[in-house]
Formats: C-alpha cells, structure tokens, sequence
C-alpha cells in the first residue's frame, strides 16, 4: 500500500503515529499537542526514559509560536533552515509541544526539516510534529524506507516513502539557553559552518545546558563494534574509510568522502549486522568537519561515552 499526504495528516489527526521520512533520517511522527500519541511514540520505541523529542515545523514563523526565538536563533534559522539543524530554545507559553514530548523541561527543540516529503507533510498538518528517529531504542537510526518499516512500522497506522536519506546522520543540535550557544550534538551541520554564523561556541562541559538523550550505548547493532580498525579479525567485518582499506563493499567511503560515509554509516552497520559477524571493526576516520559527528555516532556505536 502506498500512502498519501493527506493519510499522513488524518492519521496525525487521529492520535496516529507515521513514519516520516527527513533528509537526515527517518522519524516516528506525532502531534506534538496529543500526549497520548507522543506517549506511543515512547512505548513504540522502548525508550529508557522520557527522553526529550524535537518538535519539527514548516518555518520559522511556527518554530517562533513553539520556542522563544531569539537574534542567534533567527540567524541559524536563517543560514541553515530548512535543513538539519536544531535549536534548543526556552518554551514559549502556550507552545503546542506538551509537556511529555518535552520530558517536562522548560526548553524545547525545534527544526524545519528540508526533506519535500516531510515539509509537505508539515504544511498539510498546520502544526507541529515530534519525531524522534524511528529506530527502537538504542539501535541505529534508519536511513531508508524499509528499514524505517522494520525498526517501529508496526507502531505506526501510515509509513511515508521518502526514499534514501540524503544526510544519514541526525540533526545538528544547539542549545541557545546560555549565554554562548552550544554544540549539545554534532552533526553535518558543522561546528565550524556554525561558528560562522553565531561566533564561538561554549565550551564542551560547561553548565547550563543539557542533552537528555544522549545515552552512551547509543546506535549500537548487535554485534560487537571496534573502532580505529586497521584491518579485520578474523570473523570480522571491516568498515573502511579512504582508498585500499578493506573491502570496498563495506567501506563507508573508498574515496574517502566524509558526506558519503556519513549518509552510508547507519546503513552499513545494518546490512553488517544482518551478517551477524564476530565483529564490526570500523576504520579511523579523521575528526575534521563532517568527520566530528561521525566520530561522534562510531564511538557511541560501539559504546564509549561520547
Ligand atoms: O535528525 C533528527 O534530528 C531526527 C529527525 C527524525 O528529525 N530526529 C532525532 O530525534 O534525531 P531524537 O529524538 O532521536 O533526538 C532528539 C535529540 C536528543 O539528543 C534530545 O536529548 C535532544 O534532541 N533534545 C530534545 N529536546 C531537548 C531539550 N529541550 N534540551 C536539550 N536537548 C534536547
Ligand atoms: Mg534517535
């Protein structure tokens, strides 16, 4: 069955969940006003905890009836929406994301996704909509359709086809609560591309800001991951990064492209996984730019704190 826009929006209506797709991964959408909705989306993933969701809008406009906007807001509202980036802003009174999606904080996370499918959606909506990546609890985020469908599809009453997401990594998160904004999780939005727009920013590990959800095992597969690899072991699989590093099957990128590993990583720690190896070794990868929230979702992958 294919569906439809309007099926999406009348399932949202209805208190429904709805696989979404994004340019950065596939989201498990509810009304962000419906509680009810926003508590089986935390059922559906097994979620831990109440861990905080983004609400996702259609503009600026609406990001600013959600969060107080502030100038360093409307900046990277600016500069980088719609797009794969989100900012933590103090909740406006009245802001229709209740107060389960924002695991009772008095903040909440807002972007305007880029994806057509998504922003279609939105717009047909008219309001906004919480998606937390649509894998279970724990395991990569889906970067396809079918994956999206296997990860949390059961929980969901319609599943939009959005195709391959082009990023493959979530959204850059900011905290603008502070004085100085902050990086609360790296993503293709990088730290440098934000400097640019907003100046420095805060210090890694300074008070005043919080990243719930950002629990150490994170995005893990099942099988055991390995990082700085340089080669396999025996039984292992070898994700390799740049020319002549293992098979290039399995390389994130052979020619060493930080935008092509970054929207093939979660993918190939899937179909790797699906291979049920001793192992997932992953090859070093540098820290530069994009590399920073790749390094980011490999080190969680394989379960050291980040
Ligand atoms: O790319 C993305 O952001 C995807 C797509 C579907 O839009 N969504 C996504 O959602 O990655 P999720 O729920 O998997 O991650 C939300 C992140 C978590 O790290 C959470 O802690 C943080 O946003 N977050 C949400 N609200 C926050 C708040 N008020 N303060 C600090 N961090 C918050
Ligand atoms: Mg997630």
């Amino acid at each position: 069955m294919t569906w439809t826009i309007p099926d999406a929006v009348a399932a949202l209506r209805r208190g429904d969940l709805v696989i979404l797709p994004t340019e950065t991964v596939y989201g498990l959408a509810a009304d962000a006003g419906n509680a009810e909705a926003v508590a089986r989306i935390f059922a559906a993933k097994g979620r831990p905890r109440f861990n905080p969701l983004i609400g996702h809008v259609d503009s600026v406009e609406a990001a600013a009836r959600v969060g107080v906007m502030t100038a360093m807001g409307e900046a990277l509202a600016d500069r980088f929406w719609p797009g794969p980036v989100t900012l933590v802003l103090p909740v406006r009174e009245g802001s229709r994301v209740c107060e389960l999606a924002r695991a009772g904080l008095d903040s909440v996370a807002v972007r305007v996704p880029g994806h057509p499918v998504a922003r279609a959606a939105l717009e047909a909506f008219g309001g906004p909509v919480v998606a937390p990546s649509a894998n279970r609890s724990g395991r990569p985020s889906p970067t396809t359709f079918d994956d999206a469908v296997e990860e949390t599809g059961g929980a969901a009453a319609v599943a939009l086809d959005g195709g391959p997401c082009a990023v493959g990594l979530e959204s850059t998160v900011v905290s603008l609560l502070g004085d100085r904004p902050r990086l609360l999780r790296p993503g293709s939005i990088t730290r440098e591309q934000l400097e640019v727009v907003v100046g420095p920013l805060e210090a890694d590990g300074a008070e005043g800001h919080r990243s719930p959800g950002r629990l150490s095992l994170h995005y893990a597969p099942d099988a055991p991951v390995r990082i700085e690899a340089e080669e396999a072991r025996p039984g292992e699989i070898l994700l390799g990064f740049g020319p002549g590093v293992g098979d290039p099957r399995w390389s994130l990128s052979a020619s060493g492209d930080l935008t092509e590993a970054a929207a093939r990583l979660f993918r190939l720690l899937r179909e790797a996984d699906r291979e049920q190896p001793a192992g997932i070794a992953i090859a070093p990868l540098p820290q530069t730019g994009l590399g920073e929230a790749i390094n980011d979702r490999i080190r969680r992958a394989a379960g050291f704190v980040g």
